[in-house]
């Protein structure tokens, strides 16, 4: 399932977030990155350790924690703190897919990657190219969003970023880990979840039928939650 989340970061948000990043120290994209990824993988990123990426990474944090979309359609677990690139003069990052399981450096923070999420930071007419390419069961959906706006997408998902050719790409990105493993148990509940809050709207959250279905809601989540 894809997910495309409007407005994580506000606009002044995103504002504080690009004066934390940019004058900071870039280093090559492939620090983060398993020995197949780096050959397919030109761009720049902060260092993981950096304050600027430590500072930005918790406005995302923050951002991610508020926004009731994100929450119930990838149900976080854990979440790798936030890193952030830059694509520029012809950068770009091939088909691959994610490492699976993802260890903080220096620590014994380990999460199992279910999810990716880029949270793009660039005005999209300020930039050719840049596009985020997702393959799933249904084909291949090109993602390239206004500033702030973020996408959730499975890291096991085939995916790229096309050739920036125009400009620069700064965005952020990160890995989380979902009490629900599964994709597919995942999007039931997520379609569920949406059905019941149709449902409240028409009928009142008190309905019997609202409180049953709701109930539902709950209790599959008991059964396929690990936290
Ligand atoms: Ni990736």
């Amino acid at each position: 399932m894809l997910t495309i989340i409007p407005d994580l970061l506000r606009a002044d948000e995103v504002a504080r977030v690009r004066a934390l990043i940019e004058p900071a120290e870039w280093v090559d994209g492939n620090a983060t990155s398993g020995a197949q990824s780096a050959l397919a993988k030109r761009n720049v990123q902060l260092p993981e350790d950096s304050t600027a990426a430590r500072e930005a990474g918790a406005l995302v944090l923050d951002a991610l924690g508020r926004s009731a979309l994100f929450v119930a359609a990838a149900l976080p677990l854990k979440v790798f703190p936030p890193l952030f690139n830059r694509y520029e003069g012809g950068q770009a990052f091939g088909t691959h897919v994610d490492t699976a399981v993802r260890i903080r450096r220096g620590s014994d923070f380990r999460l199992r990657a279910d999810l990716s999420a880029t949270v793009f930071l660039s005005d999209p007419d300020s930039y050719d190219g840049g596009e985020l390419v997702i393959e799933d069961a249904f084909g291949e959906r090109s993602v390239k969003l206004p500033a702030g706006h973020a996408v959730v997408y499975p890291a096991s998902s085939l995916h790229r970023v096309a050739a920036v050719t125009r400009g620069a790409r700064l965005g952020s990105f990160l890995w989380l880990q979902s009490m629900v493993r599964d994709d597919g148990a995942r999007r039931i509940l997520w379609e569920l979840d949406q059905g019941v809050q149709g449902a409240a709207q028409a009928l009142g959250q008190g309905d019997a039928a609202v409180v049953r279905l709701t109930g539902v809601y709950h209790n599959l989540l008991r059964r396929w939650a690990d936290v």
